[in-house]
């Protein structure tokens, strides 16, 4: 068997049998498939997709790169994914308001993608903070404090690790087998019983159409539950930036807000609903049950609190999550003003996710660093009436010569219109 056969059996769109599978994910974790031809694969994939009997054995070959950790004496415990959006800070909110509810958390997340901001990049604007523990640590974490949040290792799903960080940077980010594989194959190493995934559509989003979203929700709930995991999916809006913060610290500081009981209600509301989604799995109760339960957590600070623990517990600096101002403001700022007067009608959520990245807040090259304070605040909301000259936007990086390019891809992502949009909810749908 050798690599080039396979690339170009999948560029003649067949399909691959589950030795050519295995045997590139197992040469790519032993390093005698080069990038550029395990990219060919990936474009090779991208472009003639894959079947639901290739993607789940790819989904296992990729879990079973690494160890599969048995969490069963920590029952019940859950795990929740983001397909990727803008502004999405939902797990970092989400994780701390179950934990805080008696559900232990074992979350396996990753840095950004493409266009999108990664769980795993955020973590790590705060200092000190660790992402990569060893399976005891991250076992003996969420025994003793209920939380633990940690990226792709070399012991837990390497396989994603690697091809993660190649599909962000050669475009192939945006396909229903790459992206159910790279999820489900974290779920299914990180050992939880419960998933609650949240699959995004929308121009923000990979999956630009809620059927496509729906297809690729359903081959994730297929494949987790063929694994004996409860799983289920919301399909949610990601037409606009969720929240008002994009960008690594920025998006940190938001959170802490959020759940200070401060902050959007849009994305409070997205937020309380994954979580009563995963308590609701995770204790076998009614969803409203696990609703009450879920806002009772947030509104006592139980939640901020479990925040606070797994930030110590992970050698960050719990001094920045309690005083939120010690997080480094860029060195250069810019403000966006309306151009002429009407309501904000739109923003599309893939422009701000690229001009955050242009700021720094993303990766061009696999060994690009981040600028963990480059992102984007926002003034206004979809549907805000906005009087010309009125602050739409503040931009933040420390590379002052991004400022200008950046402000293009927000003025173009900015639409106004002369009636106000109609009211359009977060929540589109659910698979279960
Ligand atoms: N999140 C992941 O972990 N992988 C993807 O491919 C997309 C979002």
């Amino acid at each position: 068997m050798n690599i080039i056969d396979i690339i170009e059996k999948k560029k003649h769109k067949k399909a691959l049998s589950e030795a050519e599978i295995a045997y590139f994910i197992e040469g790519i974790c032993a390093g005698t498939i080069p990038d550029y031809q395990a990219s060919a694969l990936l474009m090779a994939i991208c472009l003639c997709g894959m079947d639901a009997r290739e993607t789940a054995i790819l989904t296992d070959k990729m879990a079973h790169s690494g160890k599969v950790l048995d969490l069963s004496a920590l029952a019940p415990c859950a795990d929740k994914h983001s397909t990727g959006g803008v502004g999405d800070k939902t797990s970092l909110v989400v994780a701390p308001i179950a934990a805080a509810c008696g559900i232990h958390i074992a979350k396996m997340s990753g840095r950004g993608l493409g266009h999108t901001g990664g769980t795993i990049d955020k973590l790590e604007s705060i200092p000190g903070f660790r992402t990569a523990l060893s399976e005891k640590e991250f076992f003996e974490q969420v025994q003793r404090i209920g939380i633990a949040l940690v990226a792709q290792s070399e012991s837990l799903d390497p396989a994603d690790k690697i091809l993660y960080a190649l599909r962000d940077v050669t475009g192939t980010v945006d396909s229903l087998p790459l992206i159910a594989s790279s999820i489900m194959s974290k779920k299914l190493a990180a050992g939880a019983q419960v998933i609650e995934l949240d699959v995004k559509t929308g121009d923000g989003a990979f999956m630009k159409t809620p059927e496509q979203a729906k297809a690729l929700a359903q081959a994730m709930v297929d494949i987790g539950k063929a694994n004996g995991k409860k799983t289920a999916a919301l399909i949610t809006d990601m037409d606009t930036p969720l929240g008002m913060c994009i960008g690594n610290s920025l998006e940190i500081i938001e959170v802490i807000a959020l759940l200070r009981g401060e902050g959007d209600a849009d994305l409070r509301e997205l937020c309380l609903a994954l979580a009563a989604g995963m308590i609701s799995l995770a204790k076998g109760c009614p969803k409203a049950e696990a609703a009450a339960l879920a806002a009772a957590a947030l509104e006592s600070g139980a939640a901020f609190e479990k925040l606070k623990e797994m930030v110590a517990a992970q050698g960050g600096d719990v001094r920045y999550i309690e005083q939120p101002e010690r997080f480094e403001r860029a060195a250069y700022s810019l403000t966006l003003t309306a151009p002429e007067s009407g309501y904000l009608c739109a923003l599309e959520a893939a422009q701000i996710g690229k001009a955050a990245a242009t700021l720094g807040a993303g990766r061009q090259k696999k060994s690009d660093s981040i600028d963990m304070s480059a992102g984007i605040v926002l003034h206004a909301s979809v549907g805000d009436k906005l009087d010309k000259g009125d602050a739409f936007a503040t931009l933040y990086t420390n590379t002052q010569s991004t400022l200008i390019a950046a402000a293009e891809q927000v003025m173009a992502a900015l639409q106004l219109s002369t009636a106000a949009p109609a009211p359009r909810g977060r929540i589109l749908g659910e698979i279960q």
